[in-house]
């Protein structure tokens, strides 16, 4: 990842710590505390794009944590993440894969999360959303924030602004190919976005809008359902 090398991966990392003093981080700190409080046995958890491990500490009553990542150096942050001292996990392994082709067998986790990975750097789409059902067990979670499209950090080009306006104008059935250009064909995801990917052996749970010190998000709990 040429984005994520060394040098940023560092910084990343300190950005971690001056992270402590602000309260959007510390929302999706117990959001995700709260998400592993809804399971009633100790659980597997992988982080997809698990970057510094920024999120790690958030955790309760883990058994095994793997990191995912592209990055190598971000990964070797990851070894050392804030507040190491309290990560609740029997045992963590860090991996270097892509998301969007490494495999892990059917069936492995609990809890599936990502933050500010997918719709962001990854198109969240239909596919991606197979691979992480097949990845979870019955009754398994899947945590995970986009960014929203309607997010001050999105261009507001003149298409999405008349599309904005448009859409809520429009029947369903006529508006899915402009919808589909809205949020960029899953690099960025909305309500109606997520419903319909997710419709596809998910019930969601919850679904709001979240504001972190950078982008309007949307942030998302879905159980695997169907089986
Ligand atoms: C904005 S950072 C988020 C890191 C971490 N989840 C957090 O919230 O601090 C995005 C991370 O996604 C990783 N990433 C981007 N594309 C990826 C892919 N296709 N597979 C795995 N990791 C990816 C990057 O290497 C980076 O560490």
């Amino acid at each position: 990842m040429a984005l994520y090398d060394a040098p940023y991966a560092r910084k990343y990392r300190e950005r971690d710590d001056q992270l402590q003093q602000v309260a959007s981080n510390q929302q999706l700190i117990d959001w995700l505390g709260q998400v592993c409080d809804r399971f009633v046995h100790p659980i597997d958890v992988l982080d997809l794009g698990c970057g510094t491990g920024r999120y790690f500490w958030g955790l309760r009553n883990v058994k095994t944590l793997v990191g995912l990542d592209a990055s190598e150096p971000m990964l070797v942050e990851a070894r050392h993440p804030i507040h190491a001292d309290r990560v609740n996990a029997a045992s963590l392994s860090l991996v270097h894969g892509d998301l969007v082709s490494h495999e892990f067998a059917p069936a492995s986790f609990d809890l599936v999360y990502s933050i500010g990975v997918l719709a962001e750097h990854v198109r969240l789409d239909d596919r991606l959303i197979a691979r992480v059902r097949r990845w979870l067990r019955p009754g398994g979670r899947f945590a995970f924030t986009t960014v929203h499209p309607e997010s001050p950090s999105v261009p507001r080009t003149a298409g999405r602004r008349l599309a904005e306006w448009t859409l809520p104008l429009l029947p369903a059935a006529l508006s899915g190919g402009l919808h589909d250009r809205f949020v960029a064909g899953g690099m960025y995801g909305d309500e109606r976005w997520l419903r319909d990917r997710l419709s596809k052996g998910f019930a969601i749970e919850s679904l709001e809008r979240f504001r972190s010190d950078v982008h309007l998000h949307g942030r998302c709990v879905a159980r695997k359902a169907g089986e």
